[in-house]
């Protein structure tokens, strides 16, 4: 096996906090499973690196990361110092950016949202199906809202008019869609492999073991919605074995509350599909657990993204109060995805890291703890 290189960028706020504990257990794993592992810390916090440079990152940051094979990622957005007079200066749009462009350039169009809500994980819905919530939400994540074309039109005057386009295609739409079945396949096949087929009831009543939900707005986004429509009908004839499913995203919003253990995958663009991780993520234990990657599913000579669904919380930042959770499952996926199928002994780091994390949150989830207990936690469960 060849060394598999990890570019570590903490980023800002409570980034560099949760990068510190998957470091500390990704250090932990070499050890102990003799991993064929190395990583460099790309210290580019937006602010500081704004105010020597005028950007928020080094001119040749991509080209320094494309060698790589995957990027952890901290957190990023960083309205400057809390003390800081001229604090919001920067705006979201630059400190934002280097996230974007990295999914841009390394064409990480596939972003996986896991939500699941696990044992000692927040409820924050009353009714205790949501116990049983386990759903994977992909979002589109190289076009459609984001594609950042536009402008705006006398800017500041009362007669201003800002345009912003959506584009979709439909070779991206039907790569996620497919995607999506390919996943849908995959997670009833591991759960079948427990031997506990995840037989769930759907919002229309269908007994089923994994299905598709397609989420778009067509009944006022036409076009791009139509084409969506289209191409899952295309593809699902592909997979017999997936149930396929459409629902508004008003409405999906609207059942994410109400039924969320009524869904398994769900496929969404770019911008729909951020919104529905964050509710998601809310669903599953918030913020504080969910993890989220930027996946080139086809080229893997590019890097891969591994970031919590997270920001930098910059009002809890410096305090050392940020809960990795979300980070050290965000780690383990990347792990999992460095093990390509191929790596036993990476998968079995991989495992390690997921299935103490998710021990520590079942024994201690709910507790205020600081960040370093709960890596160091983490840490100790690891060595069994
Ligand atoms: C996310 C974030 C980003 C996004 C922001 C920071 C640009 O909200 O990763 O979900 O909208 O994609
Ligand atoms: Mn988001």
């Amino acid at each position: 096996t060849t060394t598999k290189r990890i570019a570590v960028t903490p980023g800002d706020g409570i980034g560099p906090e949760v990068i510190d504990q998957a470091v500390a257990c990704l250090q932990d794993l070499r050890d102990q499973f003799q991993l064929d592992l190395e990583w460099e810390i790309f210290d580019w916090p937006s602010h500081r690196w704004h105010e020597k440079h005028g950007e928020v990152m080094p001119e040749d940051a991509l080209d320094q990361l494309r060698s790589f094979d995957a990027i952890l990622l901290g957190a990023l957005g960083d309205p400057g110092p809390m003390t800081d007079p001229n604090r919001h200066l920067l705006p979201d749009s630059i400190s934002l950016a280097p996230l974007l462009q990295m999914r841009k350039g390394f064409d990480q169009w596939v972003c996986e949202r896991p939500a699941r809500l696990l044992p000692g994980a927040r409820q924050y819905l009353a009714d205790d199906r949501a116990r049983d919530i386990d759903m994977l939400v992909i979002r589109e994540n190289s076009e459609g809202e984001y594609v950042a074309q536009g402008g705006r039109l006398r800017p500041g005057s009362p007669d201003e008019v800002a345009t912003q386009m959506e584009v979709f295609t439909r070779r991206a739409t039907d790569r996620i869609i497919r995607y999506g079945f390919e996943q849908a396949r995959a997670r009833a096949a591991t759960r079948s492999a427990d031997g506990k087929p995840r037989q769930f009831k759907t919002l229309d009543g269908r007994t089923c073991e994994s299905q598709v939900c397609l989420v778009t707005k067509r009944n006022a986004l036409r076009y791009w919605g139509d084409m969506y429509t289209e191409a899952l009908a295309a593809i699902a004839t592909e997979y017999p074995d997936v149930a396929t499913h459409h629902e508004l995203v008003d409405a999906a919003c609207m059942k994410f509350v109400q039924a969320p253990w009524a869904f398994d995958v769900v496929v969404a663009s770019n911008l729909q599909g951020d919104i529905l991780t964050d509710l998601a993520a809310v669903l599953s234990g918030g913020m504080g657990v969910a993890p989220s990657c930027n996946l080139n599913p086809d080229d893997r000579s590019m890097p891969s993204m591994f970031e919590p669904t997270h920001g930098s919380a910059p009002d809890i930042a410096g305090q050392g109060l940020a809960d990795p959770t979300a980070m050290l499952f965000t780690t383990a996926r990347m792990l999992q995805w460095l093990a390509n199928d191929e790596d036993e002994k990476l998968q079995h780091a991989a495992d390690t890291l997921y299935n103490a994390m998710a021990a520590d949150l079942a024994a201690h989830g709910g507790e205020r703890r600081k960040t370093v207990e709960i890596g160091q936690a983490v840490r100790l469960r690891m060595k069994g």
